[in-house]
């Protein structure tokens, strides 16, 4: 089995996304993967309605952050308890957000125990080895260099396993890799190493996120 991320980032308004789920829905075919949509935080509710009401059951909602806050007096801010039954998993610590929120170590690991907390598995992004947490709730881990990110140059197989090797990665975790990830490169990655990956661009065509996942189930 494995997980497909599709990270929609701060893309697509709304008319965007009823298209894609609709395209979506006539193309898919579950089997035994996990798809999960991160969409911006306003259509998780749209979404999770469609999932239920088509009963679409491999499928699953991620947020692409959670608050490093409890709740309560902090306007603007979209915290772990009012995430809660809403998604089942939340992107965490993306280099996006690394870079350009200032989100450190400290607000990263806060950010954890709180979607922990709340039922959310947490999906830790790292594009080295410092970034890495130790928490012992952690069941995810996704590799994001940033050479590849958005630039075409995914990384081969035996680099994305090497840096596995490296960071001496529990074997409970499940270890994602992402980075320019297409329905092409992603026949390179058929290797029990790698269990699953986060999609950018390519995820925002229905079309395309579809053959990545066909194309990126393990063949024998
Ligand atoms: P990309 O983005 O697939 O567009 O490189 C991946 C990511 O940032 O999660």
């Amino acid at each position: 089995m494995r997980y497909f991320v599709a990270n929609w980032k701060a893309n697509k308004d709304f008319d965007a996304v009823k298209r894609w789920i609709n395209i979506f829905l006539k193309i898919y075919i579950p089997a035994d993967d996990m798809v999960i949509i991160s969409p911006c935080y306003i259509y998780l509710a749209y979404l999770r309605e469609w999932l239920r009401k088509y009963k679409l059951k491999n499928i699953f909602l991620a947020s692409q952050d959670v608050s490093e806050f409890e709740g309560g007096s902090y306007t603007g801010e979209v915290s772990a308890n009012l995430l809660k039954g809403l998604v089942d998993f939340a992107i965490i610590g993306h280099s996006e957000r690394r870079k350009n929120l200032n989100e450190d170590k400290n607000r990263i690991r806060r950010k954890i125990v709180l979607a922990v907390k709340y039922q959310i598995k947490p999906i830790l992004c790292i594009n080295k080895k410092e970034e890495l947490e130790t928490d012992k709730d952690l069941n995810f881990v996704a590799y994001e260099p940033l050479s590849a990110i958005g630039t075409g140059n995914n990384l081969n197989l035996r680099e994305a396993i090497n840096f596995k090797k490296q960071i001496n990665l529990n074997r409970k975790i499940k270890f994602l890799y992402g980075g320019s990830v297409n329905a092409d490169n992603i026949k390179e990655y058929n290797n029990k190493e790698i269990n699953g990956f986060l999609i950018g661009k390519a995820s925002l065509d229905p079309v395309s996120f579809w053959q990545i996942i066909k194309n990126g189930r393990y063949r024998d």
